[in-house]
């Protein structure tokens, strides 16, 4: 592993964290919490973070301005969380894109994807949220139907060392190579390939088929007998 390990018995957000020190931090440096008072996910929405055996954690990462092209590296990190997970025999692990890890057809994490500029480039944070164990459920924040690994008892010191190495390592990779490497193993956890869908953007909501992803990450619309894709950015997939 590279940079430091900070652990906090609480904290706001650990993404927060990592955004006001990522310039006295090393590269890698992984902040994690036992709970967040101010856990947060896309669009400002709040992570349900009570002291749990669940995990949060965030990853600081420099990435280098000339490096490969990053709108999809949200995928890339679900992808290397999935198939962590199902290496270690948890069966029926899917991703919702852009961002989401779904276990038995329900939310089971996220990943929350922040930056700052620095001279050489962006300095980012992947935040990741799993639900190991949501004995306690908040049912005004968690809205929708939710799902946590309690049965599979994980040890969350070892899950987390694993997570934060192959993630370290596939960014390394992702910044040299790029998506197109990850495209087709992405697929095979793709919980909407060949399902209806709407995606729901700011002010429109379209309706069609999915098709999985391209090699650039974008997502494949079928409407009647047109394509369209849709580039990662501020919409919802949901199933139709
Ligand atoms: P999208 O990100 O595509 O807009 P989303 O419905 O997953 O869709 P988010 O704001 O990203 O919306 O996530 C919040 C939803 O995630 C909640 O409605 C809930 O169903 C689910 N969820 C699962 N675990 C948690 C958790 N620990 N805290 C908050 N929400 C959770
Ligand atoms: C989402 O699905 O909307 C993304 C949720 C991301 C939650 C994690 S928990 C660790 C890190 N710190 C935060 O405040 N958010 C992310």
């Amino acid at each position: 592993l590279c940079g430091q390990a900070i652990v906090f018995d609480e904290i706001g957000s650990t993404n927060e964290y990592l955004l006001t020190h990522h310039q006295t931090l090393e590269n890698g440096s992984v902040c994690l919490a036992e709970k967040q008072t101010a856990g947060r996910g896309r669009r400002g929405r709040t992570w349900y973070s009570p002291e749990s055996e669940n995990l949060y954690f965030s990853i600081l990462w420099h990435y280098p301005k000339d490096a490969a092209n990053l709108p999809p590296l949200s995928l890339v990190v679900a992808l290397i969380i999935a198939e962590s997970l199902t290496k270690q025999n948890v069966d029926n692990i899917q991703i919702k894109w852009p961002n989401d890890i779904y276990y038995n057809g329900k939310k089971m994490g996220g990943i929350l994807l922040e930056s700052q500029a620095n001279h050489k480039g962006l300095d980012l944070v992947i935040g990741i949220g799993l639900n190991l164990d949501m004995t306690k459920v908040d049912e005004k924040i968690v809205t929708q139907a939710w799902a946590d690994l309690s049965q599979y008892h994980f040890d969350r010191n070892k899950l987390v060392c694993h997570l934060a190495y192959e993630l370290q390592k596939n960014l390394k990779i992702y910044s040299l190579v790029g998506f197109s490497h990850y495209a087709q193993r992405w697929q095979k956890f793709d919980i909407f390939y060949n399902k209806p869908v709407k995606l729901i953007t700011e002010n429109t909501e379209i309706h069609g088929t999915s098709l999985g992803i391209n090699e650039l990450g974008e997502l494949i619309l079928q409407q009647d007998q047109v394509i369209q894709y849709f580039s990662i950015g501020e919409m919802s997939l949901r199933g139709d």
